[in-house]
C-alpha cells in the first residue's frame, strides 16, 4: 500500500525542486488531494518564502509560508484585511455572505462577543459530560473485526452531534448540518455538488430550515444556544438573512470539518507511527499533549487570506495595496526554523500548542478549547476500550486547497 504513495510523493519533490519559482502556484486542489504538497511548500520556505503567484484560478496573490511571517500577518489586522473573505476564491459578488470572521472591527469584535459565551467555562464543563455520553454510545455500537469507515462512524458522526447541542438543532436531521458544512465549502470540482446554483439552492434550505427556528426562539425566554444568542443580542438581532446565513455557515464549518478532521487525522497519524501509538498505549496520560500535536499534524484548515490594506514590506518583499495574501498554516506548521523536527509527529512534544492551526490575533479560533475537549474525551474513551485500531487501506482525500481533511478511511478493530 506505500509503493504508490512513495512513488507520487518522490514525483512531487522532484517537480517541486525543478518547476520555475515564478510558476509555483500553491492553491491546485490536486496536490492536496494526492498529499503532495510538502516538498513545494518546503521549497517555498527554503528559497522565497513570501511568494508571488502572478496567474492562478484565484487571480494573483502572495504565499506566505514561514512560521514567524505568518503571525505577523495574522497579527497585524490594520492592514491585513479580512474584510470580504478568508479564503483565497472570491467571494461570490451574486451571492454575498457576511459572516463574522470575514470582517474587520468593530463590527467583527461586537458579533464575536455575542457568541464568544458557547465556551465559557461553565458551559464547556456541562457540555463535557454530554461529548462524553454521546462519545461513549458511538462507541458501543461501532463493529469488531469488521472493516468500516472511521469518517462516517466517527468523525462525522461525533462532531455532527456537537453542533447539533450547540445549535439545540432538531437531533434527527442532524446530518443536514454536515451536509450543508460539505456545501458551504464545496467547489464544482470536489464532486460533491453538480453546480454552483446547486450549491447556493441547498444553502437557501439552510437558510429556511434555520430561519424557522430563529422565529420560533426570538420571542421565547434566551436559551443557552447559538441561535437564541444571536437572535437575543444587539450586534446580532438585526442582521439580514444572508448574513444570518454566512454567520451560521461559520459556526457549521468552523464546529464540523475542523474537529472531523482531527478526529480522522489522529488516529491515521498513529497508525503511520507506530512507535508513537506504543507509547500512547503504555502512557495514556499522553493524551493531553498528543490532542494539541494532532490539530499541529492535521493543521484541518490550510490557509486564511488576508487582502493588505496599505503597502507593507514582508520578508524583503513589497506587499502593495489591495494585494491578496494567504498565510498557508499547513506550511507554517512544518516550519524548522520555528518547530523542532517538524515533519516528525512526536506526542510528548515539550511545548505541543506552539502551532498555528487556530490562527493568532482578532480571528483565533473561537472554538479552540472546545476543539481540544472534544478530542480529549474522544481518545479517552478510545483507549478504555480499543488498545488498536488498525487501517485497512490509504485514506482518501478532499480535493480542496482550504479544508485539509479526509472523506474516507477504512479501519478495524481488531477482534
Ligand atoms: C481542531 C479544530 C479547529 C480548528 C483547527 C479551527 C481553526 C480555525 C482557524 C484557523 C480560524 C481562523 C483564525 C485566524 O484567522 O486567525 C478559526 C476561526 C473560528 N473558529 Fe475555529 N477551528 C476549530 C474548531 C472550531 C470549533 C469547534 C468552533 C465552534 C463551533 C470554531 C469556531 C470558530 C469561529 C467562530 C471562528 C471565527 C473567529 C473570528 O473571526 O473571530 N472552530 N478556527
Amino acid at each position: 500500500m506505500a509503493d504508490g504513495a512513495s512513488d507520487l510523493a518522490k514525483s512531487a519533490r522532484a517537480e517541486a525542486y525543478s518547476i520555475p519559482l515564478g510558476d509555483l502556484d500553491m492553491s491546485l486542489g490536486e496536490r492536496f488531494q494526492d498529499d503532495t504538497i510538502w516538498p513545494f511548500f518546503e521549497r517555498l520556505r527554503q528559497e522565497d518564502p513570501v511568494h508571488y503567484c502572478a496567474e492562478s484560478e484565484f487571480g494573483p496573490y502572495w504565499s506566505v509560508t514561514r512560521y514567524s511571517d505568518i503571525m505577523t500577518v495574522d497579527t497585524t489586522h490594520q492592514v491585513f484585511s479580512s474584510e470580504g473573505g478568508i479564503t483565497i476564491a472570491n467571494p461570490r459578488e451574486e451571492f454575498p455572505l457576511p459572516m463574522f470572521i470575514a470582517m474587520d472591527p468593530p463590527k467583527h469584535d461586537a458579533q464575536r462577543k455575542v457568541v464568544s459565551p458557547i465556551v465559557s467555562p461553565t458551559n464547556l464543563a456541562e457540555l463535557e459530560g454530554i461529548i462524553r455520553e454521546r462519545t461513549c454510545a458511538i462507541f458501543d455500537a461501532l463493529p469488531i473485526g469488521e472493516t468500516f469507515d472511521w469518517v462516517d462512524r466517527v468523525s462525522i458522526e461525533l462532531t455532527t452531534q456537537m453542533l447539533a447541542t450547540l445549535f439545540d438543532f432538531p437531533w434527527e436531521d442532524r446530518r443536514k448540518l454536515t451536509r450543508w458544512s460539505d456545501v458551504a465549502t464545496a467547489s464544482e470540482k470536489s464532486g460533491l455538488i453538480e453546480s454552483e446554483e446547486a450549491r447556493q439552492a441547498e444553502l437557501m434550505e439552510c437558510a429556511a430550515y434555520f430561519t424557522r427556528l430563529w422565529n420560533e426562539r426570538v420571542n421565547a425566554e434566551p436559551g443557552r444556544d447559538l441561535i437564541s444568542m444571536m437572535a437575543h443580542a444587539d450586534a446580532t438581532r438585526d442582521m439580514g438573512p444572508m448574513e444570518y446565513l454566512g454567520n451560521l455557515l461559520l459556526l457549521i464549518v468552523g464546529g464540523n470539518d475542523t474537529t472531523r478532521n482531527s478526529i480522522t487525522g489522529g488516529l491515521l497519524a498513529l497508525n503511520q507511527n507506530p512507535g508513537e501509538y506504543k507509547k500512547l498505549r503504555e502512557n495514556p496520560a499522553l493524551i493531553a499533549s498528543m490532542v494539541p500535536e494532532i490539530i499541529r499534524w492535521q493543521t484541518p484548515l490550510a490557509h486564511m487570506r488576508r487582502i493588505a490594506l496599505e503597502d507593507y514590506e514582508l520578508g524583503g518583499k513589497l506587499i502593495r495595496k489591495g494585494d491578496k495574501v494567504v498565510m498557508w498554516y499547513v506550511s507554517g506548521n512544518r516550519d524548522e526554523d520555528s518547530i523542532d523536527r517538524p515533519d516528525d509527529f512526536i506526542i510528548d512534544r515539550p511545548r505541543p500548542r506552539h502551532h498555528l492551526s487556530f490562527g493568532f490575533g482578532i480571528h483565533r479560533c473561537a472554538g479552540n478549547r472546545l476543539a481540544e475537549m472534544q478530542l480529549i474525551i474522544l481518545w479517552e474513551e478510545i483507549m478504555k476500550r480499543f488498545p488498536r485500531i488498525e487501517l485497512m487501506e490509504p485514506p482518501k482525500r478532499i480535493y480542496s486547497n482550504f479544508i485539509h481533511g479526509i472523506t474516507e478511511m477504512k479501519v478495524r478493530i481488531p477482534a
